[in-house]
């Protein structure tokens, strides 16, 4: 590939290709070929990249994809934790990189929305190894920085789009990359809580009225909370109801 390579905090090695099926593909096979933590796959272009739920994520030259792997010494069950760290990385590293754009909002579970359209999105791909514990988590990132794409469920934008000079898809990895690391070690130091209180600080319609998408239901209600393992608290009038996996949309 040509992009000039980017230079990424220390415990941290790139992998940059031109184009693949997906940087979370390629993330996963270099994880069970025995990659190690803080490898970074980065491409110019995916031929199949995925969304959250089996969807595409369009993947055209000029805008980020990349995923991270992982390998934290943390139960199964904390490796959600992983997508509120990533958001808050994006969120950041937006801020830096484009200051005029309005302030990007995190929409649970892991979108990343700027004037109340998305411009990121994360993929979190987890494999649990011998005895239970957490062999690796895969963080996969999109960010559109010069295109995004119109038929999708919910309304998209990108950097350039939204009126922003964008940057260089180089230079969004390593803002990316350096904010991931400094979450990822307040979270691995502190735990879930420090992240979950920046979260809710940069958090979409969190107190209002929502639509939430599930598999086989849409349920509507308040957005309460969310709780100490990053699940959707709904108050449906009367019933709190704990939602771990959805899509969130406005009341309407
Ligand atoms: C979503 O919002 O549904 C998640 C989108 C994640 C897209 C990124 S692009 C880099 C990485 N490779 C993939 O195939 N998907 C993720």
């Amino acid at each position: 590939m040509t992009a000039a390579a980017p230079s990424l905090p220390a415990g941290y090695r790139l992998f940059p290709r031109a184009r693949v099926g997906s940087t979370n593909d390629e993330a996963k096979a270099l994880a069970l070929a025995g990659g190690e933590d803080g490898s970074v796959v980065w491409a110019l272009e995916q031929s199949a990249g995925r969304g959250r739920h089996g969807r595409a994520w369009a993947s055209p030259a000029g805008n980020l994809y990349m995923s991270i792997l992982t390998r934290p010494e943390r139960p199964p069950g904390e490796a959600a934790a992983l997508g509120f760290v990533a958001g808050l990385a994006v969120a950041d590293a937006l801020g830096e990189l484009a200051p005029t754009l309005p302030q990007p909002r995190c929409k649970w579970p892991n979108d990343i929305l700027v004037g109340g359209r998305k411009i990121a999105g994360i993929l979190l791909e987890a494999e649990v190894g011998a005895g239970g514990r957490l062999g690796f988590v895969v963080v996969g990132i999109g960010v559109n920085l010069v295109s995004a794409p119109t038929a999708v469920a919910f309304p998209a934008t990108s950097v350039a789009g939204e009126g922003a000079p964008a940057p260089a898809p180089a230079a969004a990895l390593a803002a990316v990359v350096g904010s991931f690391d400094r979450w990822n070690r307040l979270w691995l130091a502190q735990g879930f809580a420090p992240v979950r209180a920046a979260w809710r600080e940069r958090a979409l319609a969190l107190g209002s009225e929502i639509r939430v998408r599930l598999e086989t239901a849409t349920l509507h209600g308040r957005f309460a909370d969310i709780d100490q393992d990053g699940a959707l608290l709904l108050d449906t009038g009367g019933e709190l109801r704990r939602i771990s996996a959805g899509d969130v949309f406005p009341a309407r």
